[in-house]
């Protein structure tokens, strides 16, 4: 059993088998509420980078009672559910305008994972279409790995670029990779590991010449680069203003304060979107229709993405992102105050950093100390380093001033442990210690390893 990811066996019964009979609701909520207060207390202080984007109870509680209008109903169903059609095509056309599409043309998936497999699988079908059996996509090696995942489903051979000292797609590497089998290229607004934005301006130009497509994953950046340039930051343009850019995904469920399992995913024009519908015509349950991986959907996390984006407004969105490149920009200073500490590229919102050489500081030592101060950041490798994803609850008055002390404190404490390993390490999506990675990753991806242990029948 792993008492980190099951902390819960002393307090609660553990259900190990199906109950005969239920429980009264309100003791369930009960439990439900005690776990959830204890869980959300460290991003109610502001001390977690990315993961909570919004924070705001009031907007929560919100789109909470939006989701449960609609928690029930099947958009597959369109018939049925008229308003959730209403709900996505305005999504849609929203986010295209903001990314100044030409025509409001994409869906919406689960997440941002869904929004990077599906155009692999276009792309695929639109080298297909044109005698390539064999295609590869180009991408920087800092791009997402749920494009690994999709290029794996998919049977596409990814060739991963070097990035500059700037942590952003070398263009010379990008270009030595890019043959007659290309169909793709992708680059980030910006990355996960550091916010970097890839030089798109260039990317889109090199898929112009080479007449193939160019997906920009705005996945966690676009919905918060966006307003970079109305706030007046020098935000280079990523988006369907550059021709050589053909799709970009945009998760609603980060920087567009939705509930999770929403992104929308936008095409340039619908004869690339045409290419992730999959029919079936003659099955016998009737002609199968379906525009992307999912089958049924919940109309209710559609609604809550539609209710955000129109209650919060162009007004509503600026004011946040204002918060964060502010914040993003003190972080920033916090950490270029100490010599012993180096940021790792530019970003206007994900500040990543490593230390130096010369200190001889272990940056992971570092991350030991602010986790036992419940800082929650993200650990990164090639190079080793942590990242702060700023987020609206990190944009509190008096959080960054605290990370400052924080942090100064964990420059002393890596010093004085010179030499020890340290409990944290690079490990995507949690905080958990090198001794749990070495372990191997089963009792990460099998949640029925936490569960404590079957009792014995007695002998
Ligand atoms: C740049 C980028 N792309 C894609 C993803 C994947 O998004 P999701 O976790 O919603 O599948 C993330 C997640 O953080 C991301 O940062």
């Amino acid at each position: 059993m792993n008492v980190s990811l099951y902390p819960y066996a002393e307090r609660f019964p553990v259900v190990r088998s199906f109950p005969q009979s239920g429980r009264p609701r309100e003791a369930v909520l009960s439990e439900i509420e005690a776990m959830s207060e204890v869980e959300d207390s460290p991003y109610h202080e502001g001390r977690i980078s990315g993961s909570i984007y919004s924070g705001d109870e009031a907007h929560y509680a919100f789109l909470n009672e939006v989701f449960g209008h609609y928690s029930h109903a099947n958009v597959l169903q369109r018939d049925m559910y008229p308003s959730a059609t209403r709900f996505e095509g305005e999504i849609i056309a929203m986010t295209a305008d903001l990314l100044h599409s030409p025509e409001p043309c994409g869906v919406l998936t689960s997440g941002g994972t869904e929004s990077l497999m599906n155009p692999l699988l276009v792309y695929r079908e639109w080298g297909r279409a044109r005698g390539i059996t064999q295609p590869n996509v180009v991408m920087p090696v800092t791009a997402h790995p749920a494009l690994d995942k999709g290029a794996h489903y998919f049977g596409i051979e990814l060739r991963k670029a070097a990035v500059t000292d700037q942590f952003v797609a070398d263009m010379g590497s990008v270009r030595s990779l890019v043959d007659d089998n290309t169909v793709a290229l992708v680059g980030s607004a910006g990355s996960y590991p550091h916010g970097a934005i890839d030089p798109i301006d260039e990317l889109s130009a090199l898929a112009v010449e080479r007449g193939i497509n160019l997906h920009v994953d705005g996945c966690l950046g676009a919905f918060i680069l966006a307003w970079g340039e109305d706030l007046g930051h020098p935000v280079p343009v990523f988006d369907f203003r550059l021709p050589g850019v053909t799709s970009i995904s945009a998760d609603t469920h980060k920087y567009g304060f939705g509930l999770k399992g929403s992104s929308v995913l936008l095409y340039r024009n619908t004869d690339l979107r045409r290419l992730q519908y999959f029919i079936v015509p003659d099955w016998t349950g009737g002609l199968y229709t379906s525009p992307g991986m999912s089958g049924s959907r919940s109309g209710g996390v559609i609604a809550a993405a539609w209710a955000a984006m129109v209650t919060l407004g162009r007004e509503g969105y600026l004011a946040i992102a204002a918060d964060i490149f502010r914040t993003a920009a003190e972080l920033r200073n916090v950490i270029e105050v100490h010599t012993e500490l180096r940021p790792l590229g530019h970003s206007f919102f994900n500040v990543a950093f490593t230390t130096t050489d010369e200190s001889g500081l272990d940056i992971f030592l570092l991350n030991d100390f602010l986790a036992s101060r419940r800082w929650r950041l993200n650990g990164l490798q090639r190079p080793s380093a942590v990242h702060f994803c700023v987020t609206r609850p990190n944009t509190q008055p008096g959080v960054i001033e605290r990370f400052a002390a924080d942090l100064a404190l964990a420059i002393e404490f890596a010093r004085e442990n010179v030499g020890t390993p340290a409990k944290s390490g690079a490990f995507y999506a949690g905080n958990v210690t090198r001794e749990q990675i070495e372990s191997g990753m089963a009792w990460w991806l099998d949640a029925t390893q936490a569960l404590p242990p079957l009792q014995q029948p007695p002998a």
